[in-house]
């Protein structure tokens, strides 16, 4: 009911009288009430005048259920919506929802992590209340080997919702999926799988984006955040409704052909490493070349100095 009054109050954006609370909700006055002092505790001013009615006047930064819900409008992605205030790693919960049978386009938020973790076994440092940590658990009825694609649908997502809510289009990616402003890091995605040779039981993708975040650990130097690049505010439950937007946008035309092809213009377009020369590094190979952009399957295509163009798949380039 909370999450109903708030939409409503939202949407109006101006008074809204009980009456009309409990006609549009089919609830009772005491219901509407009750819902607005829920609103009121979590930390919405809700200004109520004999007559007149309710007016929502400042929303917290929150990422609850009942926040997400009010800017969310997708069909499917995010629409069952699991939001804690603490937990260890929102990966490791999707994960266990999967196995209890949660459904395709959960989506699992927390306000801080104590185990968040990186690409590589790397440590995602998860500090509350500035940041958003959110994984959200597919079924795809495709081939595992095509799973990787769904990191870079992602990254697209990320770097799209960013760029709708900033005035200047900033927001690139760096091949694979770390998505960028100004050169330095503000979003990563950790895509975990569990799989048989033939068929997918779920996937898993974390994305860890920093939004208010004023200051980084010094070794974190290559980091920033919405509000270091901008020097303003965002609100977390709307980026994340506007990530949920585009990635089912993107998801829906990779179904399509199970592969990148209807969206490596896009992705190309928002590749910070198209035409640039890049250093690749493999395990026991290091090169330079020139990177062209990335292909159907998502590998990026880098020209060397002969003119041969490799196919990257996997590891690590650098600007
Ligand atoms: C990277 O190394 O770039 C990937 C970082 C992924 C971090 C996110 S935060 C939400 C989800 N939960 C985790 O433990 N990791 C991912």
């Amino acid at each position: 009911m909370k999450d109903e009054v708030l939409a409503a109050l939202k949407e109006s954006g101006d008074y809204v009288s009980g009456q009309e609370l409990c006609g549009q909700l089919s609830v009772s006055r005491t219901a509407v009430w009750k819902a607005v002092s829920k609103l009121k505790e979590e930390g919405y001013e809700i200004d109520s005048v004999p007559n007149r009615g309710y007016c929502l006047l400042t929303a917290p930064d929150a990422m609850t259920e009942a926040e997400i819900r009010s800017y969310l409008h997708t069909e499917q992605m995010g629409q069952n919506l699991v939001c804690f205030d603490d937990t260890d790693s929102t990966n490791i919960q999707a994960k266990l929802l999967a196995e209890k049978g949660a459904p395709h386009g959960t989506l699992v938020c927390s306000d801080q992590q104590t185990k968040g973790r990186g690409r590589r076994g790397r440590a995602w440092d998860s500090p509350p209340g500035e940041a958003i940590y959110m994984s959200l658990l597919l079924r795809p009825g495709i081939r595992p080997e095509h799973a990787s694609m769904l990191t870079l649908v992602m990254g697209m997502a990320v770097a799209d919702a960013i760029n709708e809510l900033m005035d200047d289009s900033l927001a690139g990616i760096k091949w694979p999926n770390d998505v960028v402003l100004k050169g330095k890091k503000v979003s990563g995605t950790l895509t975990e799988m569990s799989a048989e040779m033939d068929c997918i039981h779920y996937v898993v993708i974390g994305t860890g984006i920093n939004v208010n975040t004023q200051k980084f650990p010094e070794e974190l130097n290559q980091a920033t955040s919405l509000r270091l690049t901008t020097g303003r505010n965002f609100r977390r439950a709307e980026l994340i409704a506007l990530c949920m937007k585009y990635f089912e946008k993107y998801y829906g035309l990779f179904e399509e052909t199970e592969d990148l092809s209807l969206l490596t213009d896009e992705y190309n377009r928002l590749l910070v490493n198209q035409n640039q020369e890049v250093r690749v590094l493999e395990p026991e190979n290091e090169y330079t070349g020139l990177a062209l952009g990335i292909n159907n399957q998502g590998e990026l295509l880098v020209r060397r100095e002969d003119g041969h163009v490799e196919e990257i798949y996997a590891g690590e380039v650098s600007v």
